[in-house]
């Protein structure tokens, strides 16, 4: 019998060492270190043929992007970069629960006439059964198998030729190869990378699902990420309705798009206008609302941001924030505090951006800001304005990257009066937008509840 060699591999970043190790000295986490048996057989176990390939010149080379495959969403086509192409291995990423399965299933029975053969290791045939009678959509016929062996899966792909193959997941798949059970590195390597050999040799597009953990990373390796053609994450908050999906890697395409979906009672929907949904249109007359204009990647949209500024009844006063990082949040008021001379060391601040949906662009900063100012003094920011810029430590507004679009959304979405840094300045006689040119968290203090229409 063929000898058998362990190695000890890190289940947080895929490396390898000969012994135990208590801390990685790679990626720094502990306990990650699982033992992990490798067939020593000699031969490479990665299911690649021997197939020479011939060298090519790259004007031979003819591109057919009209080959895509349609998944019939337009915010998921947008994203992979205008569909899936032949051969291609794409990762869908994200937390338990937040909805992989339902999209990977929806994308299956939305694309009619298309073969897909969805691989479900995680659920039964039945539950699949009952999803897709809640999903209600149109019926394409789909065909699924429940297996968790890779060497299966793709003995039974390879007969049945489907146009779409949808693997869920792949911490449940296990090649016979390896004796380290499925979820393992090797296990999740060796899977993609057989995977990613069956897209490329069949060119059927594969799609997989893979969980992440905690910390926020494609479950176990990272080496998964190199591995696949495309990356995307599947995110957003349980507690509320609205899921991005975002590009983290894209081979074939923009990883600054962005598709934005609501999940409902019969599955998810797509919200092609988010600024709609985003700002919550009955709030005049309520202090601590302001409203960004932000952009993520290259999508523009409005965002609602609400705080609640309030005495503190405890020695610490309270600062919590929802889609937001708490530490920006400190530093906001601190430079309040110093530049504006705000009281607030004895003031609890709440802050939340609405729909529960996270951002991280600076240029929220000067809603933020105001939001703050507003309901600290208890007066409202009329509902026609909203804000651009970027608060820097001495309470300076800086300027933000692409100006034009963030007034553009605004303006398309009825605003009046737009608060941004003079660095930002724009040829106003274009826009019909009253731009507000601030240069100071002073300044904007001055200017802020001054009524829009004046
Ligand atoms: P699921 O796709 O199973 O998540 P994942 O595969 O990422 O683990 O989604 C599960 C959640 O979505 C579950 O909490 C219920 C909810 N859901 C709806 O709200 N509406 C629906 O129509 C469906 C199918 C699921
Ligand atoms: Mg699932």
């Amino acid at each position: 019998m063929a000898k058998k060699k362990t190695v000890y591999v890190c289940q947080n970043c895929g490396a390898e060492s000969s012994k135990w190790i208590g801390r990685c000295p790679y990626c720094g986490e502990w306990n990650t270190y699982v033992e992990e048996i490798i067939p020593g057989n000699g031969k490479s176990s990665s299911g690649f043929s021997d197939k020479v390939n011939d060298i090519q010149p790259l004007s031979s080379i003819t591109l057919n992007d009209e080959n895509r495959l349609s998944t019939h969403y337009k915010e998921v086509d947008r994203v992979l970069g205008g569909g899936m192409v032949p051969g291609s291995l794409v990762l869908v990423g994200g937390e338990p629960g937040i909805g992989k399965s339902t999209l990977a299933l929806q994308v299956a029975l939305k694309s009619k006439g298309t073969k897909v053969l969805y691989i479900s290791g995680e659920e039964s045939l039945k539950q699949l059964k009952l999803r897709s009678d809640r999903l209600k959509e149109e019926d394409n016929e789909i065909y699924l198998l429940n297996e968790t062996s890779l060497e299966r899966v793709l003995e039974q792909t390879k007969k049945f030729s489907p146009a779409l193959l949808i693997v869920d997941s792949i911490q449940t798949l296990f090649s016979e190869n390896f004796d380290s059970s499925p979820g393992s590195v090797s296990q999740v390597r060796q899977s993609a990378t057989r995977l990613l050999y069956f897209a490329k040799s069949t060119s059927i597009p594969v799609l997989v699902i893979g969980h992440i953990n905690k910390e926020g990373s494609i479950a176990g390796p990272k080496v998964l990420e190199h591995i696949v053609d495309v990356v995307l994450q599947f995110e957003g908050d349980h507690n509320y309705v609205y899921r991005v999906l975002r590009a983290l890697k894209n081979r074939f395409g923009s990883t600054n798009e962005l598709g934005i979906f609501e999940m409902s009672q019969s599955g998810l929907k797509e919200v092609l206008n988010p600024s709609k949904h985003l700002v919550n249109q009955y709030h005049d007359n309520l202090s601590g609302i302001a409203i960004a204009s932000t952009i993520d990647g290259i999508r523009p949209f409005l965002v609602e941001i609400q705080s609640l500024v309030s005495p503190s009844s405890y020695g610490t006063p309270q600062r919590t924030s929802t889609g937001f990082d708490s530490r920006r949040l400190s530093m906001l008021l601190a430079v309040l505090e110093k530049r504006a001379s705000l009281n607030l060391f004895n003031k609890d601040v709440f802050l939340n951006l609405a729909g529960g949906i996270k951002v991280d662009d600076p240029a929220i900063d000067l809603a933020i800001v105001s939001s703050i100012l507003s309901s600290f003094m208890d007066k409202p920011v009329s509902m026609k304005t909203c804000f651009a810029g970027e608060v820097g430590l001495s309470g300076e507004i800086r300027a933000v990257t692409q100006i034009e679009k963030r007034v553009q959304e605004a303006e398309k979405l009825g605003y009046k009066r737009m608060f941004l840094s003079e660095y930002n300045s724009l040829h106003s006689e274009k826009t019909k937008i009253r731009l507000e040119y601030v240069n100071t968290v002073g300044e904007l203090f001055s200017k802020l509840f001054k009524n829009a229409d004046e």
